[in-house]
């Protein structure tokens, strides 16, 4: 069993990003710039955002973080994005969700122009990923695919099975997979909760991933020896013997399911840091003028 090690790999990348960043300065270029919106006090998106913005100082970019208190009415914030999409100086931004209740996620993230949309949420760029042209990809699937290729994963003709039909995740991963590209070329069969075989399916997967947000759902028994296990999970569970009284853990049961595999991310330091790497690589993409000219 070998840890695919998302946390060495993503500061392996950052390397790399941080090297163009020296360059494209040095040739007289524009410094990327990633904005991000985070609206109210939700303590996940505080330290998802926190960890963007630390991750844009590593490497060069510029950041900038707009904090807004929940009670921003709708129209407030559709006039920060079309600011955001107005100003030359920003390459790309995030809106971090959730939003609260009183405002349309959906009809926020349409406001978003896709050439700046650097999450890849937009249906634009969901449309273009999905027939085969350049797009910004949403950082989770994204992540996964870029260390299936560095740990040089060979997914074509493959049995690839999806726990999670999520818009961040399980859809769009399931469509890299199966993709005419490399990597990609892969069998992949989607599972959700009206799913009635799940174990099977499971059983015959060459690669797993693992997508639901339920706490060490899969067991030894749900995976086949020699698969490859991609963990997308982060749930805190209760754990006295820890020093906060929680600890973190993915969908998968780790300890037991670990020796069966030929590969497994593990959580933390699997999936999670290359999502952020994600951001950055697409931040690099927009300031490049790569996707849309
Ligand atoms: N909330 C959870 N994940 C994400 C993400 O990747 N982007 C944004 N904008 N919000 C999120």
């Amino acid at each position: 069993m070998e840890l695919l090690d998302g946390k060495w790999l993503s500061q392996e990348i950052k390397k790399d990003i941080a090297a163009e960043v020296k360059k494209i300065i040095a040739q007289g270029g524009k410094q990327p710039h990633l904005a991000a919106v985070l609206v109210g006090d939700d303590p996940a998106s505080q330290v998802y955002v926190r960890n963007k913005v630390k991750a844009c100082e590593l490497v060069g970019f510029k950041s900038t973080l707009i904090r807004r208190e929940a009670t921003i009415s709708e129209q407030e914030l559709m006039q920060i994005v079309h600011d955001l999409n107005q100003d030359d100086d920003v390459d790309g931004f995030i809106v971090q969700l959730p939003l609260p209740k009183h405002i349309d996620e959906i009809k926020v993230t349409l406001a978003i122009d896709p050439k700046k949309d650097v999450d890849g949420f937009h249906p634009m760029n969901v449309g273009r990923m999905t027939i085969g042209l350049p797009a910004y990809l949403p950082a989770t699937p994204f992540g996964i695919m870029q260390m299936l290729e560095r740990y040089k994963i060979d997914v074509a003709g493959k049995e690839c099975v999806v726990l999670g039909r999520s818009n961040i995740v399980g859809t769009p991963i399931s469509l890299l997979l199966s993709r005419k590209a490399n990597p990609g070329n892969a069998t992949v069969i989607l599972c959700h909760s009206m799913t009635q075989n799940i174990k099977d399916l499971c059983r015959r997967a060459d690669v797993l991933v693992v997508a639901m947000g339920r706490p060490k759902f899969v067991t030894e028994d749900m995976v086949k020896a020699g698969a490859v296990i991609i963990d997308v999970g982060i749930n805190r569970i209760d754990d006295p013997t820890a020093a906060k009284g929680t600890r973190l853990v993915g969908d998968v049961d780790f300890e037991m399911v670990a020796p069966k595999c030929s590969y497994i991310t593990p959580v933390p330091g699997g999936v999670g840091p290359m999502t952020i790497t994600s951001l950055l690589m697409n931040t690099l993409r927009a300031n490049r003028k790569e996707i849309y000219g």
